[in-house]
This record gives structure tokens, sequence and C-alpha cells, in this order.
């Protein structure tokens, strides 16, 4: 029989999921998952990477601020973190990693990902989330393609956002 989980979560202890990535900048792709997440969960902490992976357009501060003013219900909770996603999630006293997932091909880094964590930390579970059909196909390094050329971001982020990228790129 499988073991019983050392964590396992409280009667009555919020039901907290983590929902990581660098959004760089917020997408609507972001923005549906996020709100399909609060859905499932009574908190949705959403851990803003350091992105230091990656060379971000957006400061950690620009993120974390554009992020805070896109989901602003009560439900969320905008946090920004480093280091390793599992000890955040642990502090977070979460128990659930989550994911979107837009196509097939999102699927072998995801898997990767989530095994890595999993071998961290076997208490912990990804959840992963399928968005929506009209945000499949959007990305961060699109938005900031299209806002860098003077595109329409209309169907891509948040009104808030589209008008901070064309600030900053004007
Ligand atoms: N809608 C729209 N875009 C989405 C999306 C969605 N639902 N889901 C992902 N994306 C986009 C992102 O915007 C990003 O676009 P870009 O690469 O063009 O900028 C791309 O898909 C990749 O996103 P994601 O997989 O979330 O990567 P990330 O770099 O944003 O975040 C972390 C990855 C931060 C969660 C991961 O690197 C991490 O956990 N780091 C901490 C270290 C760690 O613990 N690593 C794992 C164990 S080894």
């Amino acid at each position: 029989m499988k073991k019983k989980r050392s964590t396992s979560r409280k009667a009555n202890s919020p039901r907290i999921g983590v929902y990581a990535g660098t959004f760089d900048p917020i997408t609507n792709g972001h923005v549906d998952i996020a709100h399909r997440a609060a859905e499932l969960f009574d908190e949705v902490v959403i851990a803003v990477a350091s992105g230091s992976h990656k060379t971000p357009l957006l400061s950690l501060e620009e993120r974390v601020r554009l992020t805070k003013r896109v989901l602003s219900k009560s439900c969320f909770k905008i946090v920004p973190f480093d280091g390793l996603l599992v000890d955040f999630v642990r502090e977070q006293r979460a128990e659930v990693i989550i994911r979107g997932l837009r196509a097939v091909s999102d699927y072998e880094y995801e898997a990767q990902m989530a095994m890595a964590n999993r071998q961290l930390a076997p208490d912990l579970e990804t959840v992963f989330l399928m968005t929506s059909d009209r945000c499949s196909f959007i990305t961060s390094s699109i938005v900031r393609e299209v806002a860098r050329h003077g595109g329409e971001l209309k169907a891509l982020v948040p009104p808030a956002v589209a008008t901070y990228l064309k600030k900053l790129l004007r």
C-alpha cells in the first residue's frame, strides 16, 4: 500500500498552490492558468522567479508590480523568489506546484521538471492545468518581440501590461 505523505494537510487548513514562473511579462496565458488555479485552491502563491537562468527584459520589481496589478484578487499572493522552487513551496506551507500546459511540446520539459522536483521533494505534488485555446500560442518572448516592434498586444497581455510595455519600449 502507498505510504502516507508525511506532510498531509491538516483538516480545515487552507489548500495552497504555488504557480511559479519568470513572468517577463505576465501574459493572458499566465492569467488564464492563475484563475483556473484559484478555482481549485484557497490561496494561489504566484512565485515570481528572479530569472537568473534568463536575461529578463523587466526587473524583478517591475515583474512583481505588474503581476500584483493584474492578479489583484485576495486569493492571490505575489512573492518574488530565488533558489530552488521546492524550498520556496515548503516555506509557503504549500503542497502543490501548479504548472500550465499549452501544447504537447510543453510536455517533455514539464515532465522533466516535475520529476526533478519530485526527486528533491517527494512530499510535494505537481498539478498541470490546460490553458485555453486562445492562449495556447502565447509566450513571454512573443509578447516582448511584438512589443519591441510596436505591434498590437491586446490578445496577448492584460491592458496594464500592454500600456507599461508600450511606454518602456517607446
Ligand atoms: N501562458 C503563456 N506563456 C506561458 C505559460 C502560459 N500558461 N506557461 C509558460 N509560459 C511561457 C513563459 O512566459 C516563458 O516564456 P519565455 O521563455 O518566452 O519567456 C516560457 O513559457 C517558459 O515558462 P516557464 O516554464 O514557466 O519558465 P520560466 O522560466 O518562466 O519559469 C521556473 C521556470 C522559474 C518555474 C523554474 O525554472 C524554476 O523552478 N526555477 C527555480 C530552480 C528550480 O527549482 N528548478 C527546478 C529543479 S532543477
